[in-house]
């Protein structure tokens, strides 16, 4: 069996075609959905990834700003800046991109966003309201990586997800909506004793560790589907994600692939957060 691919990027350009014409009836009403991306320092990846967030607003006929700062700033003058966004009429969104220098707290800084515009979903009010089921902003990735299995109409109750990666960006919260989906939920780590024995009994794995190969096919249940988090660079300099993606499709019924996997979605449903926080704005 070859596995069908889930493509990212044709998911997501229908999501943002969505999302560019609700951003269009809003501004109709008077509001234009408007996101803060707060950049500190010179982080090469960072500027990267800013660059490609602000873009993706333009493109959606959202409002962009886009702060950059030196490595020098003060913890305080940013926690000024996030105070002074959080009562700007025309900020629906803030994005601090992680990750700060080493002088400042990163939580400290997340928890001083007012979680009403936290689109990264990274505020412990976020986590909250997602570890109840109350309404809140879901991190990106993970929320992407729904978004993914929604598009194959996949039916997770009574599934087993094994997710391997227990982050606060996207393992843990991961684990949460699958479970609010009605599957019994593994999450696993770098303490895990026996990963394959866990991920051979998956309907679904998540795969979101930051290496290489740490999915193989012969860990993997004939028929599963995977979803690949990972963005590496392999030995020969090649993007690449967690999955041995040419062993496992193989074996698996879906599988997301890097690039044009998991990755645009992330970009796709910080629009779609951020047009929600502007929305909220007009209830
Ligand atoms: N750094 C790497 N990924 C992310 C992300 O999704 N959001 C923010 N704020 N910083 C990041």
């Amino acid at each position: 069996m070859t596995a069908q691919r889930i493509d990212g990027n044709a998911i997501s350009q229908e999501l943002r075609g969505q999302v560019a014409q609700r951003a269009l009836a809003l501004k109709s009403k008077g509001v234009t959905p408007g996101l803060a991306v707060v950049l500190v320092g010179e982080n090469a990846a960072s500027h990267v990834y800013v660059r490609n967030k602000v873009k993706a607003c333009q493109d959606s006929g959202f409002f962009s700003l886009l702060e950059k700062h030196p490595d020098t700033l003060s913890q305080d003058a940013l926690l000024l800046r996030i105070e002074a966004l959080n009562n700007d009429p025309q900020i629906h969104g803030i994005l601090v991109q992680l990750p700060l220098p080493a002088h400042i707290d990163a939580q400290k800084v997340i928890e001083a966003i007012d979680p009403a515009k936290d689109v990264d979903g990274f505020h412990i009010a976020s986590a909250g309201a997602l570890m109840t089921g109350m309404p809140g902003f879901w991190p990106c990735t993970p929320y992407g990586c729904m978004k993914m299995l929604e598009s194959i109409a996949y039916d997770l109750r009574g599934k087993h997800a094994v997710v391997i990666g227990r982050s606060n960006i996207v393992g843990k919260p991961m684990a949460l909506m699958l479970l609010q989906k009605n599957a019994t939920v593994t999450i696993c780590h770098s303490a895990t004793a026996d990963l394959k024995a866990l991920t051979l009994q998956a309907d679904v794995i998540v795969a979101a560790v930051g290496k290489p190969n740490v999915l193989t096919a012969d860990m993997v249940k004939p028929g599963a589907s995977v979803i690949d988090v990972g963005m590496n660079r392999n030995a020969q300099g090649k993007l690449c994600g967690d999955v041995d993606f040419a062993g496992v499709e193989q074996v698996a019924s879906f599988i997301t692939p890097v690039p044009g996997g998991v990755g645009p979605m992330t970009i796709t449903m910080l629009l779609v957060n951020t047009l929600e926080a502007a929305q909220r704005c007009l209830a």
